[in-house]
C-alpha cells in the first residue's frame, strides 16, 4: 500500500489478536509503529517481533479509558517516532450476556472500553493531525454495529456509536485532509472472541452457529483484517473518508 513507508502509527490494542496483527502488517510496510496496549508486556512481546524483524517498534502500556494515560502515551510515542500521521483505535472488549441480565456496573466498563476510550484517542490526536493538515484514522467497530447481535447490546450501541463518531469526524476534518474510516470486523479467532463464546456458556454451539452464519463458512483469522485497516490508512484510500467495510467472510452484506 503506497504511503506508509516512515509513518508513525499507534494501534490501540496493539497488544490484542486483531491489533497485533495490524502491527505487524504496518511494520512491513515499513510504518513506524507505536504498539499501545493496556496489557503492557503483551505490547512489549509485539514491540519486540518487530524490532526482531528489523523494523521500528514502541511498546506504550496506557489505558485508553483515562486520559492522562493517553495523553502521556501519545506523547511518549511521538518524542521517541515523530509526529502520529495514523491512529488505528482498535482495543475493545466484549461479555456475551442477554440484556435484561446485564448490571449498570458491566454498562460502564463496555463504555468506557469500546467508545469513551476512543473519544479520549480521538480528541488527543487530532489537534496535532489538524496542524499538520493530515492524517488518518481508522476505527474498528463490529457488524454487530451494522446489524445488531444478540447477547451484545451494550457493546453493539457503542459500536454503533463509534461509526457515527466516525462519520461525522469525517466530516468535520476533511478540510484538514484528515481522513476517518471505519472497519467492522466478524467472528474473529482471538481472546475477545474466546471470552464472549465462554461467556454464552455454550462455546462449541455459538462458533458452530457462527460459522453456519458466515457465507464463506470460516471464522476468522486476526490476519485477515490488515489489508483493509491499511487500505484505509494509505494513500491509496486519498479520496476515500466516513466509510465503513465489513470483514466478516460475507456474514453482512450493507448497500
Ligand atoms: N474478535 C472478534 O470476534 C471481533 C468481532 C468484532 C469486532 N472486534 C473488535 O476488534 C477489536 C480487537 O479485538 P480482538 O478481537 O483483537 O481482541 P483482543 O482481546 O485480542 O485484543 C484487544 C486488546 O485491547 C486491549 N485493551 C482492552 N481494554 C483496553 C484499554 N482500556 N486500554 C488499552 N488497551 C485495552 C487488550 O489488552 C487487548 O490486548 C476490538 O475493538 C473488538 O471489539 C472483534
Amino acid at each position: 500500500m503506497r504511503g506508509l513507508q516512515g509513518k508513525t502509527v499507534i494501534v490501540t490494542g496493539g497488544g490484542g489478536g486483531i491489533g497485533g496483527a495490524t502491527c505487524r502488517r504496518f511494520a512491513e510496510a515499513g510504518a513506524h509503529v507505536a504498539v499501545l496496549d493496556r496489557d503492557g508486556e503483551a505490547a512489549a512481546r509485539v514491540a519486540q517481533a518487530i524490532a526482531a524483524g528489523g523494523g521500528r517498534a514502541l511498546a506504550l502500556a496506557c489505558d485508553i479509558t483515562d486520559r492522562a494515560s493517553v495523553d502521556a502515551a501519545l506523547a511518549s510515542a511521538e518524542a521517541v517516532l515523530g509526529p502520529v500521521a495514523v491512529l488505528v483505535n482498535n482495543a475493545g472488549w466484549d461479555v456475551f450476556r442477554p440484556f435484561v441480565e446485564t448490571r449498570p456496573e458491566e454498562w460502564e466498563r463496555l463504555i468506557a472500553i469500546n467508545i469513551v476510550g476512543a473519544l479520549h484517542m480521538h480528541h488527543a490526536v487530532l489537534p496535532g493531525m489538524v496542524a499538520r493538515r493530515a492524517g488518518a484514522i481508522v476505527n474498528i467497530a463490529s457488524d454487530a454495529a451494522r446489524v445488531g447481535s444478540s447477547g451484545e447490546a451494550v457493546y453493539a450501541a457503542c459500536k454503533g456509536g463509534l461509526v457515527a463518531l466516525s462519520k461525522t469526524l469525517a466530516r468535520e476534518h476533511a478540510r484538514h485532509g484528515i481522513r476517518v474510516n471505519v472497519v467492522c470486523p466478524g467472528p474473529t479467532a482471538t481472546a475477545l472472541f474466546e471470552g464472549y463464546k465462554q461467556g454464552a456458556g455454550n462455546p462449541e454451539k455459538l462458533e458452530e452457529a457462527f460459522r453456519r452464519a458466515v457465507p464463506m463458512g470460516r471464522i476468522g483469522a486476526p490476519e485477515d483484517l490488515p489489508g483493509a485497516i491499511l487500505f484505509f490508512a494509505s494513500d491509496d484510500a486519498a479520496y476515500v473518508t466516513g466509510q465503513v467495510l465489513s470483514v466478516s467472510g460475507g456474514l453482512t452484506m450493507v448497500g
